[in-house]
């Protein structure tokens, strides 16, 4: 735990961010499985799965309940579907290949999601956990190879370890280093600067993002945008950090022009193509 913890800057952005190569494909960037969406919380589905097929994916597929589809089609024609995605998922796995997968925006913490949970843990890519799925987690990762990336705000966090969220918020960076090295799991502990902590003791802050963040939808659209991250990136580690980091940056560019206190979710997908512009 003696690691130094440093910011991922904006030089570091700017290095890592990859380039859409002119011979590039579909394909090269990979297709990303969501799972997100449930009939009380649709909104989780849209806001994620925008901000995914922003961030660099070649194609996504949804996951989501049959009555969310038809809200998501208008608002992001370029989508596929995994018709009651959650509940086969559960039942018999995946056989299509995909190049790394996330699962929790506006699902219940239900036991489906539990046994959805654990069949997306057999398949060797990256795997975004967020929300309703984090507390369905297992106590360790431990026979994983391909990352996991655990999204809990302190709150979720609390209830993952045990620690009160008022222990959370005085120590994020130490409990954020020692429970990814516990569980073998990314950690990327959500707030004002977001820790992101990696299994082996790494451990960056993240410089962007303001108060205006504070609103329901706006972890949908990070869990969104990492997930495209980690299809278009070669190294998961600067996907991971790269997402946090404009997901911020953008709500950083909105204050510049607008009240802190109107940000929608759904809107930080539609100011990421002149946020990422900016660091390429
Ligand atoms: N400064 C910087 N960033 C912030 C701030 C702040 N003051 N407040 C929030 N954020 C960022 C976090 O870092 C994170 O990226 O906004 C995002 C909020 O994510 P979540 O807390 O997961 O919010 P969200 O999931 O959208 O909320 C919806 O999630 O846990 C459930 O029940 C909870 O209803 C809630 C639902
Ligand atoms: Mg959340």
């Amino acid at each position: 735990m003696n690691e130094k913890t440093t910011a991922w800057t904006e030089e570091k952005v700017r290095k890592t961010l990859p380039v859409r190569g002119e011979d590039s494909h579909k394909g090269t960037y990979g297709t990303g499985l969501l799972i997100a969406g449930s009939t009380d919380m649709p909104g989780a589905a849209i806001i994620s799965s925008q901000a995914a097929m922003r961030s660099g994916i070649g194609k996504l597929v949804v996951g989501t309940s049959e009555d969310v589809i038809p809200s998501i089609v208008p608002v992001l024609p370029e989508a596929t579907y995994w018709r009651n995605g959650l509940d086969h998922l559960a039942s018999d796995g995946i056989q299509q290949e995909f190049r790394a997968a996330a699962i929790g925006p506006g699902l219940p913490p239900e036991e489906k999601v539990e046994k959805a949970l654990h069949k997306l843990l057999e398949k060797d890519i990256p795997l975004i956990v967020d929300a309703g799925a984090l507390e369905k987690i297992p106590s360790t990762f431990s026979d994983r190879k391909s990352p996991v990336i655990l999204t809990p705000h302190p709150g979720e966090f609390s209830r993952i370890t045990g620690v009160s969220v008022e222990k959370v918020q005085n120590a994020r960076v130490e409990l954020a280093k020692e429970w990814a090295e516990k569980l073998n799991a990314v950690i990327v502990l959500k707030g004002n600067n977001t820790v992101t902590a990696f299994p082996d003791g790494e451990a960056f802050l993240n410089p962007t993002g303001n108060a205006a963040l504070a609103k329901g939808g706006t972890g949908d659209a990070l869990t969104g945008m990492l997930l495209g991250m980690l299809c278009c990136h070669e190294n998961y580690r600067h996907g991971i950090l790269n997402g946090v980091y404009l997901h911020g940056a953008c709500a950083d560019k909105w204050v510049k022009e607008n009240s802190a206190h109107t940000l929608l979710a759904h809107e930080l997908s539609e100011l990421l193509p002149q946020v990422l512009r900016h660091f390429e």
